[in-house]
């Protein structure tokens, strides 16, 4: 019997080459930013329990990790602090301590390896002893106002201190506009801004937390971070963003909001960056640890899949394994 196919799809994969020429999206070192956590101290080195792979360090062995992740071809990291409760307050005193450990680290990166893109995190919830991102009110309600110039405050000492760009990952209303005003007004007018724009309440946050002991202590975060029902409002939180000065956008968590990014990135005027958070990286490192799937080839395609979806940069977890295998 004669078959006859006009149209054979197929024919564009038939070998290696062809797929190369033909292949829609691409994945490079970088488009990665690594996330960091750094303790006190020296030469420790702290397994987080439930992110396999992932420790926090201290500052000369963040310094360290930072010269591999350079020479990796990884543009930039983003640092988070793993405090000591007694360092911690209600107003998050701690988050603008120039002195302090976070603030130290950051100096001892830039000194270390300028070329590296340094972006810090703003928000209370590290620093803080509620564990939420923002000041907490004797009723337990999160007061966006009061916390805005605490964010303002802690941007400027970061800048001070060579951050490059700074994330803010609070989600009050009006922190974007407050922060890039009072680095203007400092002289920082290179220094970029990050924006968490669409960041869910999620539970993929978990190991996060583990990590930084940051988990809230009453309530949950549902009045200030998304609901993950909802895409139109991540459209409304970029578009606030961007009117207020966000050089970058970003949707959080990443593998369950790919929806999110796609329609994001068709609206965005800036880059549009996606955290692929702690919990997304524990499930597939578990998978990969009990063998239960391909780890690199499940990491690889989740990383082709946020390209794929219109994210340009990818923060994750796996980044320096990711960046090794590229190479
Ligand atoms: C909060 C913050 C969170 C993460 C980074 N900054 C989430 C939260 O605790 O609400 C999560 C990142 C991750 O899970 O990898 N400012």
């Amino acid at each position: 019997m004669k078959i006859s196919i006009p149209i054979r799809p197929r024919r564009n994969r038939v070998s290696e080459s062809v797929r190369d020429m033909v292949r829609e999206h691409s994945l490079k070192s970088s488009d990665l930013i690594m996330p960091l956590f750094v303790i006190d101290g020296q030469n420790q080195r702290q397994p987080v329990e439930s992110m396999p792979g992932i420790d926090r360090l201290s500052t000369d062995l963040i310094v360290e990790k930072c010269r591999k992740l350079f020479d990796l071809s990884v543009p930039a990291v983003v640092l988070f602090p793993a405090l000591e409760e007694s360092c911690k307050d209600p107003l998050a005193s701690e988050s603008y301590n120039e002195k302090g450990l976070y603030h130290r680290t950051l100096r001892a990166i830039k000194e270390a390896v300028p070329g590296l893109t340094v972006i810090t995190d703003v928000a209370m919830d590290p620093y803080s002893s509620d564990g939420h991102d923002g000041v907490v009110s004797e009723q337990g309600k999160i007061v966006n106002d009061q916390t805005l110039p605490i964010l303002a405050k802690m941007a400027v000492s970061q800048a001070k201190c060579g951050a490059d760009i700074i994330a803010p990952s609070d989600m009050m209303d009006g922190r974007v506009g407050i922060i890039r005003e009072a680095l203007d007004e400092e002289g920082f007018t290179d220094v970029g801004i990050l924006a968490y724009s669409a960041k869910y309440a999620s539970a993929y946050y978990g190991p996060f937390r583990d990590a930084l002991d940051s988990a809230p202590k009453h309530g949950d975060k549902k009045t200030y971070q998304m609901d993950p029902a909802n895409v139109r409002e991540a459209i409304r939180e970029v578009t606030l963003d961007i009117e207020e000065g966000a050089d970058m956008v970003m949707v959080k968590p990443g593998l369950p909001y790919l929806d999110v990014i796609r329609a994001v990135s068709e609206i965005s005027e800036v880059p549009v960056a996606v955290y692929n958070v702690s919990g997304e990286y524990a499930m597939i490192k578990a998978a990969g640890l009990k063998g239960w799937i391909d780890y690199q080839q499940v990491v690889m395609e989740t990383m082709i899949g946020f390209k794929r979806a219109g994210a340009d940069l990818i923060l994750t977890y796996h980044a320096e394994e990711v960046a090794g295998w590229l190479k």
